[in-house]
């Protein structure tokens, strides 16, 4: 929903530059980028085997090169493609999940650029859940590596409107609606027999080690720090106001006088029922608040939220914010 004149004005001048799935394979092809939708959150997208693409990912993200892209492919087969170890619980997990928000490291092989991975000896892969990106890589070589469609640290897009606040016309858009999930996907890694979560999102532990043990493995699935992708930096989906993380008791008069004079027009955010709606809805509200001139928002957090199911929402709240009182 664009509400903000000035959005308004300035799509008028330049209209968005939405393309179909033909131009956007002709793009990459060529070298250039293209915001793709998926069911977690609208991806930049350069080809695999262009370099250029590649790099122009990294530059119009304004993104270092030490943060490792997530490559995306139509097929199990595909990945397997890219890399030169796929164990069984990749296969059971990409069996399973695929196409959905999960995305599975491996080790990779030499078709995969080091400039994806910064470097790494592994790749992050997967296959997202949406029509048209299905269709676009199914008709192209190897795949498409993409990274959430916003400058680097800044919050994600969920809409083609919210990639073109990022970039203008600036980059081409294959519109494919809000997306369904709403926060990037769960980013998982294999470490022996344990399964470790670098990114929670909507797969959960308790979710993913049901699925390998109705497979018949039994294998421990936790919660771990990264010890390579130095992409988890402590602050990142920032909207362009200060978000703070509050108790559920919160209440605007408990703060000092003179916060009145700083910040005219503070919302408190009390997070729906639904971890799912509020994943579905979490960026979405970032941007709006700020568009709708609120100047300060308090992000409420419940004792409920402890619950598995809402680390994902909390991993980007407490990213995003800029203190917890
Ligand atoms: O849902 C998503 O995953 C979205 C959509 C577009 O698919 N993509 C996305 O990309 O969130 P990005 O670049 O914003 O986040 C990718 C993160 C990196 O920051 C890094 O933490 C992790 O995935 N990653 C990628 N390759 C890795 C590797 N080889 N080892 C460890 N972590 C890796
Ligand atoms: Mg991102």
């Amino acid at each position: 929903m664009i509400v903000n004149d000035e959005l308004t004005n300035l799509l008028k001048r330049s209209p968005l530059k939405l393309i179909n799935v033909d131009k956007s394979y002709e793009l990459l092809a060529a070298g250039d980028v293209v915001a793709i939708p998926t069911e977690t959150v609208y991806g930049l997208g350069g080809w695999i085997h262009s370099e250029v693409g590649l790099k122009k990912i990294f530059s119009t993200k304004e993104r270092p090169f030490f943060d490792p892209l997530i490559v995306h492919i139509d097929s199990t087969e595909k990945a397997k493609e890219l890399t030169s170890e796929w164990t069984e619980i990749h296969e059971i997990l990409a069996k399973t999940c695929w196409p959905g928000p999960l995305t599975l490291i491996a080790k990779k092989n030499k078709l995969v650029n080091p400039l994806i991975t910064s470097g790494l000896d592994s790749v992050g892969l997967r296959c997202p859940r949406h029509e048209l990106t299905l269709k676009l890589l199914s008709q192209i070589e190897g795949g498409v590596a993409a990274p959430s469609a916003n400058k680097f640290g800044k919050t994600s897009p969920t809409t083609s409107s919210h990639v073109f606040q990022e970039f203008g016309d600036e980059v081409h858009i294959l519109d494919g609606g809000p997306s369904d999930v709403g926060i990037e996907s769960t980013v998982v890694g294999v470490h022996q027999n344990r399964l470790e979560i670098f990114r929670p999102g909507f797969y959960t532990a308790k979710m993913l080690s049901e699925i390998l043990v109705k497979n018949g493995l039994k294998v421990d699935v936790v919660y771990a720090e990264s010890p390579v992708a130095p992409g988890q930096l402590k602050h990142h989906y920032m909207p362009k106001i200060p978000l703070v993380v509050v108790a559920e008791n919160f209440h605007l008069n408990v703060l000092p006088s003179d916060f009145s004079i700083q910040f005219q027009r503070p919302v408190i955010w009390k997070q729906p029922e639904s971890p799912l709606i509020a994943s579905r809805e979490l960026y979405q509200k970032m941007r709006e608040f700020d568009e709708l001139g609120f100047d300060i928002i308090f992000a409420q957090k419940s004792s409920a939220h402890e619950a598995e199911e809402w680390f994902g929402v909390w991993n980007r709240l407490q990213k995003a914010k800029t203190l917890e009182l």
